[in-house]
């Protein structure tokens, strides 16, 4: 395996060569690195800051090239990190990039790991290939009280409807490609989440939960308690879709129909490296706001008339006392308080 020094935030580590540019990379090296997965890390380390993790003990539970646990470990200041991978030239590099650190490393599965260390960690990240499911019962079962789950799933075109029948199987879940695809997806995701974690009595709320181009990422925070496991199931809904907008009770999902993300968390998260300002404006502007969003696209193909400008709409919109935002779903998107008429009305202009 070629090796290449890379430098993260603060961090310096040794890589495998990848391919540079965006978007993720099929790899033939025997550890995984995808640097265009530098936000999402970037990610990880603004949120633990804002959490303070001075009192933290962490997981990073597929460490790969152990880039997020070391950064943890290099750029802020918890308790204790540890770092688990099932493979063997993962925990070799590992080893290599933490020479020199106070971390603890070692070649094990998520799952044998937190069997054998019950409800040590505050923070659990779970960053596995393509779907997080299978790892799920044992994270949300032995993470502490009030821990943070930390969960990516790439397996984006199964949870955004290309493959309907393998969303049903491993998420109990229908998805729709439309759209809304993107936020459908990340909604059944997180419903999934509530509905494995109330079966140990857990409820879950979202700290901050996005879409990026190739993955979701959600961090919840796990609540004890058969009420809060209760007030989560609460929270998934079904949905219709028509053409241009969307109504309750309908055939899409169960899915979370709560906030994707906390309003005190996104307004506290300090940019970081590829977590740019614009990004942390789009997350802030959307927290709170109701599920879904209208595409420009699909609203023109409907009234049979271009588009106005997005900023013309959310502005008209705004005007009529109705808060209207951008979503980082779609650039040609917006989520509105105001109702189909009221945008529809807003659109002709
Ligand atoms: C997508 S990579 C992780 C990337 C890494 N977190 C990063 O930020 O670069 C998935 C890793 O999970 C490891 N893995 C797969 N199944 C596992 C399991 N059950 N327990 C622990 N690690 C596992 C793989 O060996 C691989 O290194």
């Amino acid at each position: 395996m070629r090796l290449v020094k890379v430098i993260e935030g603060d961090t310096e580590l040794l890589v495998p060569e990848h391919e540079k540019g965006p978007g993720p990379r099929a790899t033939d090296t025997p550890v995984f690195y995808n640097p265009a997965m530098e936000m999402n890390r970037d990610t990880s380390i603004s949120l633990l800051r804002y959490l303070d993790p001075r009192g933290m003990r962490i997981l990073d539970s597929m460490a790969a090239t152990g880039a997020r646990g070391i950064r943890i470990a290099t750029e802020l200041e918890p308790r204790a990190v540890v770092l688990t991978d099932i493979s063997d030239e993962a925990v070799n590099l590992i080893l290599h990039n933490s020479r020199g650190l106070d971390v603890q490393v070692h070649k094990q599965s998520v799952e044998e790991h937190l069997l054998a260390n019950q409800y040590r960690y505050d923070y659990v990240d779970i960053d596995p290939f393509g779907t997080p499911v299978p790892y799920l019962p044992v994270a949300l079962r032995f993470i502490r009280r009030n821990g943070v789950l930390a969960v990516s799933a790439t397996d984006t075109s199964v949870l955004c409807g290309t493959y309907p029948k393998k969303c049903m199987r491993v998420y109990s879940a229908a998805p729709m490609n439309n759209w809304c695809r993107h936020e459908n997806g990340l909604r059944i995701l997180i419903g999934h989440i509530a509905r494995e974690a109330a079966r140990y009595d857990r409820g879950v709320r979202p700290l901050l939960s996005y879409y990026d181009g190739h993955h979701f990422r959600t961090y919840l925070r796990v609540v004890a308690g058969a009420g809060k496991a209760n007030e989560s199931i609460r929270k998934l809904d079904t949905y219709r879709f028509g053409d241009i907008d969307w109504s309750l009770s309908g055939e899409i999902g169960p899915m979370w129909s709560g906030d994707l993300s906390s309003d005190d968390i996104v307004k506290g998260m300090l940019p970081l490296g590829k977590l740019t300002e614009d990004i942390l404006a789009l997350w802030r502007g959307e927290a709170g706001m109701s599920p879904f969003f209208y595409e420009t696209s699909t609203l023109a193909r409907h009234l049979k008339q271009p588009p106005p400008p997005l900023k013309d709409i959310i502005l008209r919109l705004n005007s009529a006392g109705y808060l209207t935002v951008r979503t980082h779903f779609s650039p040609t998107a917006f989520k509105t308080e105001g109702n189909t008429e009221t945008v529809l009305d807003a659109f002709r202009g």
